[in-house]
């Protein structure tokens, strides 16, 4: 074995022992109550947990949106592996007229010579017809498996209509991929958005528009519509960025009723409430979905902690200060996105299991095994066992940190969480086995991220 991690709490998404984790040439050799091995490299992880890498699968790196590009793929994936996530996902999202394949080459370019930890893409659906049909199986065969749909940015030309989603779903009846739905109804919306795009309500209610015109329903009719096209067609459908209370609710019954739906939320719908919209920098926090209120984030956790929704994710797009200042005045110019990626695992863990919601082995499942299991990457990522790439993140469970922009490794200036007391954070991020973060500072070689073919997930 290369490398011995000796001493710590070993947590999987069934168990958490006391164990060492051998490592070689990258992958996880054994895992066992004492090991040793004359040529290995000791690291001692006493009083520590060590977890497996965290898999963010919803970022959008050096994506061009409202008139601007987000963090870049160098920058944003150091900060992700200072935050104890060793894989994500980012969308090649494909251009009207173009092809599926050519939005994955030109997003892997992107992303060469940059991407400081592993990654894959998701397929970008925004032009349906018979070629994208045969694109969308040939990905599935071939490493990239789920592919995302949008419900709204009609003006964008993204959005995909009932009628385009049917038949998508239908597909993935026969083709075993995954439609992933950024779920909100788009006429409703654009009406309420025109209602607030007054000067006398931008000066009234300044960002606080942005909640105001998209209020929970604007949510869950969508997701009710898509689980109602994924129950008749049969076909599989994951839906991103849960924002709403009631949204859990119809995630469980649509589940009873035996309909293939998985969902994520995020940190932002979970820790914050749409009071941050009356603040001073209140424009900062604009995203789509929007963040909601209190009784939706009790609704979220109580739906993670059912299982109506099974995963944590960023949805990160980060934009600075600046560019977010090309709002003036205007909720429908902010850039909208928030950074996210390297404050999951910290943030997370202090708010699920230091607060005992939920246990380490279920933090795991939702930070790192589910996500891995539903998009096709188990078991070569998300557990801790032999056989499995060696992404280990060793967190001391222990340590007391506020969270200030100025002090995360991400460029992006400002972050929603500043001034959170944390309790947890990633001492060592292991990527293949080599320690590719430590404390807080990337430590690794940028480029070395890989990109990881998938097959066909969807499955707990
Ligand atoms: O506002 C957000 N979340 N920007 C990224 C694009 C999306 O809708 O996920
Ligand atoms: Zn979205
Ligand atoms: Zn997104």
């Amino acid at each position: 074995m290369d490398l011995i991690i000796k001493n710590g709490t070993v947590v999987n998404a069934d168990k958490a022992v006391k164990a060492d984790v051998g490592i070689e040439k990258g992958r996880i050799a054994r895992v066992a109550p004492s090991l040793s091995s004359p040529a290995a490299e000791v690291l001692d992880a006493k009083g520590m947990l060590v977890i497996p890498g965290g898999i963010d699968m919803h970022v959008h790196l050096n994506l061009f949106f409202c008139g601007t590009y987000s963090e870049n793929w160098g920058s944003a994936t150091a900060a992700a592996a200072c935050g104890g996530v060793t894989t994500i996902i980012d969308y090649a999202i494909q251009a009207k007229g173009a092809t599926l394949k050519e939005a994955v080459e030109s997003r892997m370019q992107d992303a060469e010579g940059k991407v400081c930890i592993d990654y894959s893409l998701h397929g970008g659906i925004t032009d349906w017809n018979e070629r994208t049909r045969q694109e969308m199986d040939y990905f599935t065969k071939n490493g990239i498996p789920s592919f995302k749909m949008f419900m709204i940015y009609r003006s964008q030309g993204w959005m995909a209509d009932d009628g385009i989603l049917f038949s998508a779903l239908e597909e993935t009846k026969k083709n075993g991929a995954l439609i992933m739905l950024h779920a909100e109804s788009a006429f409703v919306l654009d009406l309420l958005v025109e209602r607030y795009h007054t000067p006398e309500m931008m000066k009234k209610y300044g960002a606080y528009c942005h909640a105001l015109s998209r209020p929970c329903f604007t949510e869950y009719e969508a997701v009710q519509r898509a689980a109602t096209w994924a129950k008749v067609t049969g076909g599989r459908v994951y839906i991103v960025h849960v924002s709403a209370g009631e949204t859990a609710g119809i995630l469980a019954r649509a589940k009873a009723d035996g309909v293939k739906i998985w969902a994520e939320t995020c940190p932002q719908y979970l820790l914050l409430t749409d009071a941050v919209f009356k603040r001073k920098d209140g424009h900062l926090f604009a995203t789509c979905p929007q963040i909601k209120q209190k009784h939706d984030a009790e609704g979220l956790l109580k739906g993670l902690r059912s299982g109506a929704l099974e995963v944590l994710a960023t949805d990160t797009c980060a934009f600075t200060t600046e560019q977010k200042a090309m709002w003036n005045g205007d909720f429908t110019k902010i850039p909208y996105g928030l950074p996210g990626v390297e404050t999951l695992l910290p943030t997370m863990f202090t708010f699920l299991v230091k607060k005992n919601r939920f246990s380490l082995e279920k933090f795991v499942s939702l930070t790192s095994t589910n996500p891995a299991k539903i998009f096709g990457l188990y078991p070569r990522k998300g557990a801790i066992r032999s056989g499995s790439d060696a992404d280990l993140v060793i967190l001391d469970p222990k340590k007391k940190v506020v969270i200030d922009a100025k002090s995360l490794a991400s460029a992006c200036d400002w972050t929603p969480f500043q001034g959170m007391e944390l309790t947890g954070y990633p001492h060592l991020t292991i990527l293949r086995g080599n320690v590719i973060a430590r404390d807080g500072k990337f430590v690794g070689v940028r480029g070395s991220g890989r990109f990881v073919p998938r097959s066909p997930g969807g499955k707990l």
